[in-house]
């Protein structure tokens, strides 16, 4: 039996090709849904068809220790109960690092997936989160070589190069919107976007880049310079309403996974200070302006499409969970 966490917004994007796999394969799991994030496009599993969760809770807000500590509770009494084979966590949000400590004291084996991201910035709170669980895990599941090499000696066995999970959810999303009426729906949200004129997508939410009007006044600056074409802004829960922004920006509510993902692929430029967005309009082949420093970034390396992200990590995932 192997149980799965998410509970940040990209975690859900990261586990449902997961679970399509262990139910194609008749594998039992359960998965657990922290609730770090609930609600207002936030935790998108049902638009990723994923099953029920078994266990849905809500740790969203407060601060980290107390985040954390609430997932660790919760997973630690759902550990004791099911005793899975498998504890598998993604990225390096809180509720994977919760997660994690939870089982490394129960002494139930960890699957990291996504091991080997490394920004060496200690002022993230991601990174300590990544490492850590890094450290605890008994399989490292890398995305790329890079990262493989990286973590090479943390973990307690070899790392697996397995390629990156968030690319096969990309590619279904692809698929899916391939249904006229999904894209329908994208149009009726995002006004620009609906216009057919070329267009750029921003995402900013980075504590470094949001939290003070010092911060703000940077990123204002680097969004102005960026381009003067019209740019569609999803909204991330934790940036202030206050924050001002250029004028060609069009601010709209978080959007839904595939909603976002058509926003990125019919857009010509793609502004974040995230990983995973990042990434995935590295994939869709879009000019990028990384609102990060790029010696602080741990996806800094790739500037093109790792060769091994063009097919499904998930099978590999699950491979390397059954051998
Ligand atoms: C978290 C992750 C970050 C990830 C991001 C994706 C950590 C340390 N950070 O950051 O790595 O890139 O999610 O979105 O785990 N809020 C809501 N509703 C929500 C979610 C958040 O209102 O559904 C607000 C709350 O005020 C909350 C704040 O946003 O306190 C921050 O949320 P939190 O989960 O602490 O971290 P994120 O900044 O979302």
């Amino acid at each position: 039996m192997i149980t799965l966490v998410a509970g940040a917004r990209p975690n859900f994007v990261k586990i449902a090709p997961i679970i399509r796999e262990l139910q194609k394969r008749g594998v039992p799991f359960r998965w657990i849904h922290t609730g770090q994030h609930l609600g207002n496009n936030m935790d998108p599993w049902h638009e990723l068809e994923m099953p029920e969760p078994d266990l849905l809770s809500n740790v969203s807000g407060g601060s980290h220790a107390r985040q954390t500590a609430g997932v660790m509770q919760l997973v630690e009494i759902d550990l004791q109960q099911h005793r899975p084979d498998w504890l598998v966590v993604v990225g390096d949000v809180n509720s994977t690092l919760g997660a994690a400590l939870a089982a490394v004291k129960l002494g139930v084996k960890i699957a990291h997936v996504e091991a080997g991201y490394r920004s060496y910035d200690w002022t993230m709170p991601e990174e300590a989160n990544r490492c850590l669980v890094d450290r605890m895990s008994d399989l490292l599941l890398c995305p790329d070589s890079h990262a493989e090499f990286l973590v090479y000696d943390e973990g307690r066995t070899r790392p697996v190069l397995v390629g990156n999970v968030m690319m096969d959810s990309l590619r279904w999303a692809l698929a899916r919107l391939e249904d006229r009426a999904n894209n329908i729906k994208v149009v009726s949200d995002v006004d620009i976007a609906y216009s057919g004129k070329p267009y750029a997508v921003l995402t900013v939410h980075r504590p470094a880049n949001v939290d003070t009007g010092t911060d703000w006044d940077r990123v204002y600056g680097m969004v102005e310079r960026a381009t003067s074409l019209p740019i569609v802004w999803p909204i991330h829960p934790r940036v202030s309403k206050d924050w001002r922004m250029p004028a060609n920006v069009q601010r709209v509510d978080p959007l839904g996974y595939l909603n976002m993902v058509a926003l990125l692929r019919d857009s010509v430029l793609v502004i974040t200070d995230s990983g995973g967005v990042y990434e995935e309009a590295l994939y869709l082949g879009k000019e990028i302006v990384s609102l990060r420093d790029p010696n602080h970034f741990e996806r800094g390396h790739l500037t093109s499409v790792p060769e091994i992200w063009k097919s499904d990590a998930a099978p590999r995932i699950v491979d390397a969970l059954l051998h």
